[in-house]
């Protein structure tokens, strides 16, 4: 009885969620890593970096793409549940010095840039946090690379209206690196505790600004469980075993600061509904999703060490010690990177980004549900 019972359950665990296809015809996407598709590896920020060599993409793409994993990307999951391409980064179409590289993008364009912030340097800088941060492309910077491409898309209101009316547009994850560049530079927990309002601040800031452009479905991310990262884990490493979880081993004030920022940001998600009772605003909560995996993780096939990085150097607890990152020299890569949910310390696997896409898709995790175009 026991045993049917479990089965029946492992059947369900399989086919659920159910795939429901959605029905958009383009997607608009800003954000950090979490959804880069490329464009930080196009924009030359950062000389040689390790995403742009295998084993990034060595799951799905076979070479690198850019992407921050080992295959796609939640984004990459939501653009196939549409029945589209993958959306290719913007900077693509910049091109070479002599000719623009003409890019499609009537089907969507991707902003996001790895290592992008919702604040700017000079702002972190005014508050004291003068932290080195891998690239400038703000959330304003991508807002801007949104508003000089629309004229491509659409040219009149009527016409713009009809276009938008089918897109959907993600607006993060974003300003999880406001708070990982302090954080991993040795400043206070306070310090990014602080941050959280300014963060917030931002992002509904930038989400009004693309209703007023004219996008009208619009999923607002909040950030992941970062107290489940492996290197934040890492670099906090602390002896004092009662601010763990004990049923995650995640370090808790941590995810308190997830939890802060994602409840700030469904209050000014509320206010945004009211301003604005045409648009659809969905919240997607990634930290629910992951929490799943991070709680129950065999039940979801996540049998390597959940909050281990599958690739990176081997010392430490968590693979993700900042003398050898994924990729360089002494780095090793696990062999069944989907039974790890981290992959390089920093972002997440394929199939941890699968699990949180289907819950996104399913209409689970997203308030309202994504899932009734
Ligand atoms: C990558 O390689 C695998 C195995 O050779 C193949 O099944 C898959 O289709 C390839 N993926 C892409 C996107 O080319
Ligand atoms: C130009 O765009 C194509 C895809 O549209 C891409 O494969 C190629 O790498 C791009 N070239 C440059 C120089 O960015
Ligand atoms: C970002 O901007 C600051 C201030 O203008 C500058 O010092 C820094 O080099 C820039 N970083 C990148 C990666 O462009
Ligand atoms: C966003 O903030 C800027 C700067 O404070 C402000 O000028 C702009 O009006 C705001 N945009 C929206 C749509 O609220």
């Amino acid at each position: 009885m026991l045993f049917i019972v479990a089965l029946a359950f492992l059947v369900s665990v399989r086919s659920l969620p159910v795939k429901p296809t959605l029905h958009y015809e383009s997607i608009f996407n800003f954000g950090d890593s979490l959804s880069d598709t490329g464009n930080l590896l196009i924009s030359g920020d950062v000389d040689s970096p390790t995403i742009g060599n295998l084993p990034y993409g060595q799951t799905f793409f076979n070479r690198s793409t850019g992407r921050c994993s080992d295959g796609r990307l939640i984004i990459d999951f939501i653009a196939e549940a549409n029945g589209l391409p993958y959306i290719p980064p913007y900077l693509q179409s910049v091109g070479t010095k002599f000719s623009k590289n003409f890019t499609d993008f009537t089907k969507g364009a991707n902003f996001a840039v790895a290592g992008a912030t919702a604040n700017s340097f000079n702002f972190l800088k005014k508050r004291g946090l003068s932290v080195t941060m891998l690239t400038n492309k703000t959330l304003d910077i991508q807002l801007d690379w949104f508003k000089k491409l629309k004229p491509s898309l659409c040219k009149t209101k009527p016409e713009c209206e009809q276009y938008f009316k089918k897109s959907l547009f993600f607006v993060g994850e974003i300003g999880g690196n406001d708070y990982n560049y302090p954080l991993l530079a040795f400043r206070s927990y306070n310090q990014a505790m602080d941050l959280v309002p300014f963060v917030i601040n931002k992002i509904i800031n930038v989400t009004s600004a693309l209703i007023e452009e004219g996008a009208v479905t619009l999923v607002v991310p909040g950030n992941l469980p970062i107290g489940c990262s492996a290197v934040l884990l890492e670099r906090f490493n602390d002896g004092r075993r009662w601010l763990y979880d004990p049923k995650t081993q995640c370090y808790t004030p941590l995810n308190v600061l997830a939890k802060l920022h994602n409840a700030k940001l469904r209050k000014g998600l509320m206010t945004l509904r009211k301003k604005y009772p045409h648009a659809k605003i969905i919240y997607a909560d990634y930290y629910g999703s992951a929490m799943q995996f991070f709680s129950s993780p065999s039940k979801y096939g996540f049998t390597g060490s959940v909050l281990k990085a599958c690739c990176g150097g081997k010392d430490g607890r968590y693979n993700a010690k900042p003398n050898v990152r994924c990729g360089e020299k002494g780095s090793t890569t696990c062999e069944n990177p989907s039974t790890y949910a981290n992959w390089d310390g920093i972002h997440l696997t394929e199939a941890a980004y699968r699990h949180i896409a289907n819950g996104l898709i399913s209409g689970h995790f997203t308030k309202p549900p994504l899932n009734n175009c």
